[in-house]
């Protein structure tokens, strides 16, 4: 079943209800309190008649008496008025006929006895409803006879039925209209829903381009805030994705290129050439190298990704592994005029670390400073000791990262510029390896400055 019917039959469930149990209480009120009215005012009269008997006609005979009473009694009644004697004849009636057919009905009687009462039920005669009540007439504490007072209640019920037919009326009056507001609720409701399902529905597709109408500040709005949030990140890591998958095959064809193009110059005349030789085969080796490295950083983030890599931790010794470190990587910067300066706060303490993991940080780290600094740049790399931690910071006076980069280069495969060579893997890597170490890497950076990544690691 659909919300919108859902919602729409529990509101309509609870208002008829509620109106169902208000209706039969009120109804029941209504006619309560009518037929009692009636019932009051007759009883009252049979008592005024009864006490004004009782005190001016007390001494003479009932049945002589009878119609003078009776004339009495009518005149300020509009009801039916009957006297009735001790042994439950009719002596009088104000509509004139002789007919009691009502005398064998229990409670019409009983008022023989002493005791008032009150009768509802369908005159014999006419089949119409009526209210009988009799009244003893007593003389002098002796029962004399009884007076009757019976009224119609046909007005009293039509007057009943009425209030309720109006009543009847107002309830379905307001079930209609609850539930037209209901429908119309529940409809803004179920659009809203309907939206966020056809632009699910079309994201399950792969289309990332479609975004949801916001329409209520609700929680469905929020909803679909967060719709169209998810469905812009996967479109940008889409994105990515693919230009990453460009990049790489870009990468990997430059040293494939000049491998090949090597190759078939020392193919054709490399024997009797001994330099171009040696130059060939040096930068297959160089080219070889790159290739690589490249595929290890893209096997290494894979097995990030899925959380699968492992360190192993060792007693390492920093100052050893920066000074290896920048020695491997002096020829490089040396060849492209920058100084590579190392500054170690002896003493350094040994940590507990992955030495191949931390060296390869290190290296990506430099590598970025040596790729992003232009020719006299200078980049120091400076290790100290602060409480409960070692700090190794990398500082050069290269281009430095836009601000509106820098909270996305250590996403993977994030580059500043992306037609520089790279796969943007690097900082994205590195940080990871930092972060299973329990340490922290910071980029600082100002544009035309320089960049300085620091590294905290634990002691
Ligand atoms: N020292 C730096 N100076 C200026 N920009 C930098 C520096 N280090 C990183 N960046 C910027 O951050 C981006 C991401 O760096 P990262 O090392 O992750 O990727 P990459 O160097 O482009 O590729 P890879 O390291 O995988 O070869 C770089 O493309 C560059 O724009
Ligand atoms: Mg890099």
């Amino acid at each position: 079943m659909g919300i919108q019917k859902r919602l729409v039959g529990s509101y309509f469930v609870v208002i008829c209800l509620t109106v169902l149990i208000l209706e039969i209480f009120l109804i029941v009120s209504v006619r309560y309190y009518y037929f009692h009215n009636v019932e009051r005012i007759l009883m009252n009269q049979a008592e005024l008649s009864a006490s004004f008997f009782q005190q001016y006609f007390s001494d003479e005979d009932l049945e002589k008496q009878s119609d003078r009473l009776l004339k009495g009694f009518a005149n300020n009644s509009d009801a039916q008025v009957q006297i009735i004697n001790p042994s439950g004849r009719l002596l009088q009636d104000s509509t004139g006929s002789g007919d009691d057919s009502m005398s064998k009905y229990i409670g019409v009687q009983s008022a023989i006895h002493g005791q008032p009462a009150t009768w509802k039920g369908k005159d014999p005669s006419t089949q119409e409803a009526i209210l009988a009540v009799s009244y003893p007439l007593q003389a002098k504490d002796i029962i004399v006879g009884e007076v009757r007072f019976i009224t119609s209640l046909t007005e009293t019920i039509n007057t009943v039925n009425q209030i309720a037919v109006l009543l009847i009326s107002v309830g379905i009056l307001v079930i209609v209209i609850v539930t037209i507001l209901g429908l119309v609720i529940s409809w803004t409701i179920t659009r809203s829903i309907k939206d966020l399902k056809l632009a699910a529905d079309q994201m399950t597709e792969g289309d990332f381009s479609i975004r949801v109408q916001k329409r209520y500040r609700d929680e469905l709005g929020t909803l679909a805030d967060t719709l169209n949030m998810m469905a812009s990140r996967i479109a940008k890591s889409e994105q990515l994705k693919n230009d990453f998958i460009s990049s790489v095959s870009h990468e990997l064809r430059t040293p494939l290129t000049s491998i090949k193009g090597w190759i078939i110059t020392l193919k054709s005349n490399g024997t009797d050439n001994r330099p171009l030789l040696h130059d060939g085969l040096d930068i297959i080796e160089s080219e070889s190298d790159r290739l690589t490295r490249m595929v290890d950083e893209l096997l290494d983030f894979s097995k990030l990704d899925n959380g699968r890599m492992a360190i192993h931790l060792a007693p390492v010794q920093l100052s050893r592994l920066l000074d290896y470190t920048i020695r491997q990587l002096a020829p490089r910067a040396a060849r492209q005029g920058i100084s590579l300066e190392l500054q170690v706060d002896e003493p350094l303490p040994t940590i507990q670390a992955d030495e191949n993991r931390l060296k390869q940080v290190l290296i990506n780290l430099i590598d970025n400073s040596i790729k992003f600094t232009a020719p006299s740049g200078r980049i120091f790399v400076h290790a100290y000791t602060a409480p409960r931690k070692v700090v190794i910071a990398i500082e050069d006076t290269g281009s430095g990262i836009p601000e509106e980069d820098l909270g996305n280069v250590m996403q993977k495969f994030y580059k500043g510029n992306q037609y520089a060579s790279g796969s943007g893997l690097g900082l994205s890597i590195s940080d990871q390896i930092v972060k299973l170490h329990h340490g922290v890497l910071r980029i600082t950076s100002e544009v035309g400055k320089g960049t300085i990544v620091q590294i905290d690691l634990p002691v």
